[in-house]
């Protein structure tokens, strides 16, 4: 059984990373409450990754605390991970949806129908039954949400989900993400492409050089960036 226990929200209060003599990140405080989706953007290395990392609970802040739910303990409950590049297992599309289920705790005899339901969710329902690393880079990607939807989350956290992918694959991971978010799930992602950001952004965290520079509404920081660092990115302009 599912313990009935909360990610959210997930506070992150003054945390630093540092990895030797290099601040990764740098006093960051951030709450992600439930509501719309929550847009991590910034230039190369600003640290969006290594925030999404702490967030999901895979490394551990070297300064401050990050609570999900008020409880400390990083062991994931209700949140699920998509990375850049899901690694799939070398099985069939339906077999890692079912493994997906196993390790959530889903009782054996649900696993089957469960499977079904979350591949027909992410529009892979005709591709069940072949080897998930034949599948396309557009429908590996589906299948990593799919997975990740077996894990019954509060909190999706996605790292550039659609970096590689053609805009027709990108729209379809969109869709999913926006029927996740409707369905209450709370989105924290990633993003380098400001169309998607405008797109799916109900807020945005913008981040330069490891710090938290500006959170804002999306359309807020869209019309009315408030700090150069920000000006400077939506204009296209290098920020170091
Ligand atoms: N384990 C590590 N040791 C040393 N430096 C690291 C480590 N992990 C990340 N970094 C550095 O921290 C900075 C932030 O990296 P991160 O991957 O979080 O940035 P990002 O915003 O996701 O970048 P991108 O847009 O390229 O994905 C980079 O300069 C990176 O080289
Ligand atoms: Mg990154």
């Amino acid at each position: 059984m599912r313990a009935p226990v909360s990610d959210l929200p997930l506070v992150l209060d003054d945390v630093s990373l540092q990895a030797g003599a290099t601040a990764i990140l740098d006093r960051i405080s951030l709450t992600i409450a439930p509501g719309a989706p929550t847009l991590f953007i910034g230039p190369n290395g600003s640290g969006k990754t290594s925030l999404l990392r702490l967030c999901m609970g895979l490394a551990k802040p070297t300064g401050g605390r990050i609570s999900w739910g008020g409880r400390s303990d990083p062991t994931p409950t209700r949140r699920a991970f998509v990375f850049q590049r899901p690694v799939m297992l070398r099985r069939t599309a339906a077999a890692n949806v079912t493994y997906a289920l196993a390790q959530a705790g889903e009782p054996r005899a649900r696993r089957g129908e469960r499977a079904v339901a979350l591949l027909e969710r992410v529009g892979l329902a005709d591709l069940a039954d072949r080897p998930a690393r034949l599948l396309s880079g557009g429908e590996q990607q589906r299948l990593a949400l799919a997975r990740a939807l077996a894990r019954d989350p509060q909190i999706l956290l996605l790292d550039e989900p659609t970096a590689s992918l053609d805009p027709a694959a990108t729209r379809a991971v969109e869709e999913i993400v926006l029927s996740a978010a409707q369905s209450g799930i709370k989105i924290a992602m990633a993003s380098h492409d400001l169309g998607q950001v405008r797109r799916l952004a109900g807020e945005v965290v913008f981040l330069a050089r490891g710090a938290l520079c500006e959170r804002a509404a999306a359309s807020d920081f869209f019309d009315h960036p408030s700090t150069p660092e920000a000006r400077a990115f939506l204009r296209g302009d290098l920020v170091i």
